[in-house]
């Protein structure tokens, strides 16, 4: 689906069966031409459903998906925090790899 500010959004999202509880999400997004560089918005498995691969597969389900939508863009660019191992876990497992390093600074204001 197209959001307010004209990109692409798909949203991939896990069922728990026995509970109907909707338990892990990922988010791929897409702005201006088709051949731009997609990018990888959220990813969350609730915390009683990690540790069982639904965060690679879901990923993984997400990004052949999108591939059949949008196979001009040829390229993913995602964010990691660098101590956030079972993300970079996940990345690494898909082919992902580093390309820059980004530092952010932060001021607690009290
Ligand atoms: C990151 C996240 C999506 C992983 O989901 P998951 O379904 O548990 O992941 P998987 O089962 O596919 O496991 C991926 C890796 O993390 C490891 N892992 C899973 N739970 C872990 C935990 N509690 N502590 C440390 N490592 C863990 C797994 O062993 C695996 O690593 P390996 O391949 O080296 O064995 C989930 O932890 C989460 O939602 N975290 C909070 C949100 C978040 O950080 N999102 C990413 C923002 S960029």
């Amino acid at each position: 689906m197209w959001d307010e500010l004209g990109a692409a959004v798909q949203v991939t999202a896990a069922e728990h069966i026995a509970t109907g509880e909707l338990c892990a999400f990922n988010e791929l997004s897409i702005k201006g031409a088709p051949d731009s560089v997609t990018h990888q918005e959220d990813t969350l498995v609730l915390a009683a459903h990690r540790g069982h691969r639904l965060g690679l597969l879901m990923k993984a389900a997400g990004l052949l998906s999108w591939h059949e939508r949008f196979p001009l863009s040829a390229n993913v660019i995602t964010y990691n925090a660098e101590e956030n191992r079972p993300m970079l876990s996940i990345n690494e497992a898909l082919g992902f790899a580093p390309i820059a390093y980004e530092g952010a600074w932060k001021k607690e204001l009290r």
